[in-house]
C-alpha cells in the first residue's frame, strides 16, 4: 500500500517541531505540511470549547490541503479536543499524551514529575490516565509563562530560568527520578533544565513515541509514501522569525493568513 499525500502536523506554535522532527527523522521520504498557530498560542490557559475551535480550524486547513493523516502536535489541543475531532473528521489522527506510562514503569522512587500546561492538566484524558497509577505519585507542575517565552523568542533568557528553577525544585525536594515533558514545547529546554536538574533524574519526551505511532499508521492503514521528494512545508500565521530560527534556518517558512 502507497500514499503520496503530505502528513499534517499542526501545533498551538512553533513547539511542535519537536514532534515534527522526530517523524521526519524516522520518515524522511514522507512529506509533511506544519501548521504553526501560534497568532493564538499558547492553548495551554484557553477554556477546552475554545482549544477544540481551534483544533478543528486547523484540521480543516489540513484536511483543504490534502493530507493523509494529521498529527496533533500540542498536549493541550490532544487532551481537550481529540475525541471531537476523531468523532467529527474520518481523517486518522494521531495525538500526543504526556509519557506518564514509561516514567511509573521504570521510576525506582514510585515519584515522577510532570511539567505541562493547566489544559492538559486539568483535561480528563490526563487525569484518567493518572489515574491508572495509584501506586506512584505523581508531582503537577503548570509551566505558566513557558510557552510564551519560547513563542517569543526567549528560550535561554534569564527569565527562563528563573521560571524553571523555581517549577523544578519542589520535584527534585520530593525525590522524582522521571520528569515528564507533557508539552510539545517544552524538549526546547531540555538543556536547560538538564543544568538544574541532578544527573540521576531522567527526562521524558514524547517525540519518538508519536513518530513511531505515525509510522505504524500508515504501514497499517493508509500507506508509506513511495516518492523521494521530502522537502517539507511549514506555515505560521504570525512573523515567521522565530520559526526559523529553531528550525537553524534551514527551511522556508511561509507566512499566512489564518
Ligand atoms: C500551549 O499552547 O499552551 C502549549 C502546547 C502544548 O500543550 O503542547
Amino acid at each position: 500500500m502507497e500514499n503520496n499525500q503530505a502528513i499534517g502536523i499542526f501545533d498551538s506554535g512553533i513547539g511542535g517541531t519537536s514532534i515534527w522532527s522526530a517523524i521526519h527523522e524516522l520518515l524522511p521520504n514522507e512529506k509533511t505540511i506544519y501548521l504553526a498557530d501560534s497568532k493564538n498560542a499558547p492553548y495551554g490557559q484557553k477554556s477546552k470549547d475554545e482549544i477544540i475551535a481551534l483544533s478543528m480550524k486547523n484540521t480543516e486547513y489540513l484536511i483543504n490541503l490534502k493530507c493523509k493523516l494529521i498529527v496533533v502536535a500540542c498536549n493541550t489541543a490532544t487532551t481537550n479536543a481529540i475525541r471531537e475531532l476523531r468523532s467529527k473528521y474520518e481523517i486518522p489522527f494521531i495525538g500526543i499524551e504526556p509519557a506518564i506510562k514509561p516514567a511509573v514503569t521504570h521510576s525506582k522512587t514510585q515519584i515522577i514529575g510532570i511539567l505541562a500546561t493547566q489544559g492538559t492538566l486539568n483535561s480528563e484524558l490526563f487525569n484518567k490516565t493518572a489515574e491508572k497509577y495509584q501506586d506512584t505519585k505523581i508531582i503537577e507542575q503548570v509551566g505558566t509563562g513557558l510557552v510564551q517565552l519560547i513563542e517569543e523568542g526567549n528560550i535561554n533568557s534569564p527569565e527562563m530560568t528563573r521560571l524553571l528553577q523555581s517549577y523544578l525544585k519542589p520535584m527534585i525536594d520530593a525525590n522524582i527520578d522521571y520528569l515528564v515533558l507533557g508539552c510539545s514545547h517544552y524538549p526546547y529546554l531540555i538543556p536547560q533544565i538538564k543544568n538544574i536538574l541532578p544527573d540521576h533524574i531522567q527526562i521524558i519526551d514524547s517525540g519518538q513515541a508519536v513518530a513511531k505511532q505515525t509510522q505504524k499508521v500508515l504501514l497499517e492503514k493508509i500507506g508509506l509514501s513511495s516518492s523521494q521528494t521530502s522537502e517539507p512545508i511549514f506555515y505560521t500565521n504570525t512573523n515567521s522569525d522565530v520559526l526559523t530560527e529553531i528550525l537553524n534556518h534551514k527551511y522556508v517558512i511561509e507566512e499566512i493568513e489564518f
